[in-house]
């Protein structure tokens, strides 16, 4: 760990919304006294009735319930567009930029009220009405910004799977949220490659069946239509109006659904609400980036994650900033991309993952030093704890030492930024998330729940809600309550660990659970392994994470074979591609090691702590092994390993 300092610069200071004195004097006010600080900052977003009440939760293990707002009504959509249609209709709302870098479209908010209010009356044509889920399957494109503001506009919820997930990971999403309607595309472009979007929801639909199949075209490329039941957006928005009203929703109304992977089964459903999360995406916008009118801000994350839920299309269109929207892939057609992309489009704000910088540090310096990058301010990180190497080269090539780095800690079920510095307060630490947002109060605890105090190291907890907390799992409350408020009971628990200096700075370490994050993605354990013993030729599989150079943590599969079954490199080959056809490319194994037996202890249980550390190449010091029912195991598994120093 780095223990250098970054002081606030001085002119970063000046202009910027709050100074470390107004930091610490709204951070103690919005937990002494969060009605009154929410209920003023509440107000940053348009109501169509006000709010009331303000904060109505409780972490009570038996009674766990959060609301915020509860009594006030509004709309999304208008306030991500029609509110800004006066003052600023004619500046660009979406930047938008091709995989192929000759593409490039500009949406003022003006164009993008049009788009949406076309794209909500298509839904309505297929049947959605308020309540009703609808599935977006979509490749970074505009279509895919209107597609979510045209739901919340006629109060239909999204869910959006994320273009690399395969059919049978679709399907799964489709059938757990009940969608009748699918928003996809022909097929999408990555990197100069298409994916067969299309296709993937005719697969996914054999097994989860939709009654509406909505399809932007975008490559032209061949596909078939279902008669009765797909259609083509472009016809269907050429036969509507393109005024629709937006619906009055609650603000505890859901806005979304995205599944995330956890610790056991399958992925979970995490619901947001209306109000507070706008609220909470809106203000973390503005004070985490230090968005001031007329900034040009690029999230580089996929719409598919919460980042570019909260950070491309809620966040920065309710703040009525214009948004950079990015098709392609950081390394296409070169590492230069995203600095170029920069340049042409006068990027102030810049916000990515930390495995993007390591790639791109790998390609070279001349790729980045090549393009002017004057235009840049301010850099943000989020995904992953990022390593104080990569924020180094982050901070002195990117941003050639005059743009502070905003590394933002957050997860889905959190719906915005949590831990982070704010530009004109914080002096940085590379590698430290530094300091709790407004109104969160973080904590740690060991194992048994204990509050450990000062500088330390433990379990990362939240010990009160905020309004962009997550409400509950889509249709599973009790899943909700056991996953993140059981643990510790009255507390939320964030499944990272963490270290707090003694300047009370987070050091988020990553995490304690079975989850991996693989290129700041998030994959359960149990999801691999379930592909994998789904091989006929797989008996039984146990997955865990490793230190990557690039991804942070890549995914490391121990596999024993049906009995009889020859563990060849062919097989291993067939085994990833078998799990990228279950799940998608971002859970492909980097390295099986075939096992004859996985350690267990006498009563069954598999000992993944030993698997861990083998898989790290870090076996001296394995603990305690005399529980083992087979203790021999281990000495096969380490000397087979397949990722030695
Ligand atoms: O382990 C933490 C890590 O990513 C997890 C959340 O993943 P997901 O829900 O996919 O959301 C990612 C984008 C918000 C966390 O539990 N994580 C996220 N940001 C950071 C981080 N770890 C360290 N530092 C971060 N800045």
């Amino acid at each position: 760990m780095s223990d250098s300092v970054f002081p606030v610069p001085a002119e970063v200071a000046a202009r910027a919304h709050v100074d470390n004195t107004k930091y610490l004097e709204m951070y103690q006010r919005s937990v002494d006294d969060p009605d009154g600080f929410w209920g003023e900052h509440g107000k940053r977003v348009d109501w169509i009735k006000p709010y009331t009440k303000v904060k109505n939760t409780s972490y009570d293990y038996h009674n766990v319930s959060i609301k915020w707002f509860e009594d006030g009504t509004l709309n999304v959509s208008a306030n991500c567009i029609d509110r800004h249609l006066a003052t600023r209709g004619d500046q660009p709302a979406i930047i938008w930029e091709g995989d192929d870098p000759s593409e490039s479209k500009i949406i003022t908010y003006k164009e993008l009220h049009q788009e949406v209010n076309r794209f909500a009356n298509v839904l309505h044509g297929q049947g959605v009405k308020k309540g009703d889920r609808v599935t977006i399957y979509l490749p970074m494109i505009p279509e895919a910004a209107y597609a979510m503001l045209a739901c919340a506009r006629i109060g239909a919820v999204h869910s959006i799977v994320f273009g690399g997930f395969s059919p049978d990971s679709l399907a799964q999403r489709i059938e757990g949220c009940k969608s009748d309607c699918v928003i996809t595309a022909d097929e999408g472009l990555r990197g100069g490659r298409k994916v067969p979007l299309k296709a993937n929801v005719d697969m996914a639909a054999e097994k989860a069946p939709v009654k509406s199949v909505v399809v932007v075209r975008r490559t032209g490329g061949d596909i078939t239509m279902q008669d009765g039941r797909d259609v083509w957006y472009h016809e269907e928005a050429a036969r509507v109006s393109d005024h629709c009203e937006p619906v009055e929703m609650n603000a505890e109304d859901p806005l979304f659904i995205l599944y995330t992977s956890g610790s056991t089964g399958q992925p979970k459903g995490v619901l947001h609400t209306t109000g507070g999360y706008l609220v909470y995406a809106s203000m973390t916008h503005e004070y985490v980036f230090d968005y001031h009118e007329g900034d040009i801000y690029w999230c580089t994350a996929d719409v598919g994650w919460v980042t570019g839920h909260s950070y491309i299309v809620y966040g920065p269109l309710a703040n009525g900033a214009t948004t950079l929207m990015f098709e392609g892939v950081p390394t296409y057609p070169g590492p230069g991309r995203f600095w170029e992309v920069c340049d042409k489009h006068n990027v102030n704000i810049f916000y990515t993952a930390p495995t993007a910088i390591r790639a791109l540090m790998g390609a070279g310096d001349e790729h980045v030093t090549n393009t002017s990058r004057k235009s840049l301010r301010l850099l943000g990180s989020v995904g992953e704890p990022i390593n104080p190497e990569a924020w180094n080269w982050y901070y002195d090539v990117v941003g050639e030492k005059r743009c502070p780095i905003v590394d933002t800690w957050w997860q889905t079920e959190t719906g915005g930024i949590l831990i982070t510095p704010l530009p004109g307060a914080t002096d940085l630490k590379p590698g430290s998330a530094t300091r709790p947002f407004f109104g969160v109060q973080p904590a740690v605890v060991d194992a048994e729940g204990k509050f450990l105090e000062g500088a330390t190291e433990g379990n990362l907890v939240i010990k009160d809600s905020w309004p962009g907390q997550m409400r509950t799992v889509y249709g599973d409350h009790d899943r909700f309550v056991q996953t993140y408020f059981a643990t510790y009971k009255g507390l939320y628990f964030t499944g990272d660990g963490c270290r707090r200096d003694e300047d009370g700075y987070y050091w988020i370490t990553g995490r304690v659970d079975d989850v991996i994050n693989v290129s700041g993605h998030r994959m359960g354990t149990a999801e691999v392994e379930s592909a994998l013993v789904a091989h006929p030729m797989v008996s039984e599989a146990a997955v865990v994470g490793y230190p990557h150079d690039i991804k942070g943590q890549g995914i490391y599969a121990y596999v024993t074979l049906m009995e009889g079954e020859e563990p060849t490199d062919e097989l291993k080959k067939e085994l990833v591609k078998h799990v990228r056809a279950e799940i998608g490319p971002i859970a492909s194994p980097d390295l099986i090691q075939f096992s004859p037996g996985l350690p267990k202890t006498r009563s069954g249980k598999i000992m993944r702590r030993i698997l861990r550390k083998i898989a790290e190449d870090s076996f001296d010091n394995l603990g305690d092994t005399s529980t083992l029912a087979d203790p021999t195991v281990v000495d096969d598994l380490i000397d087979n390993r397949q990722n030695r120093a």
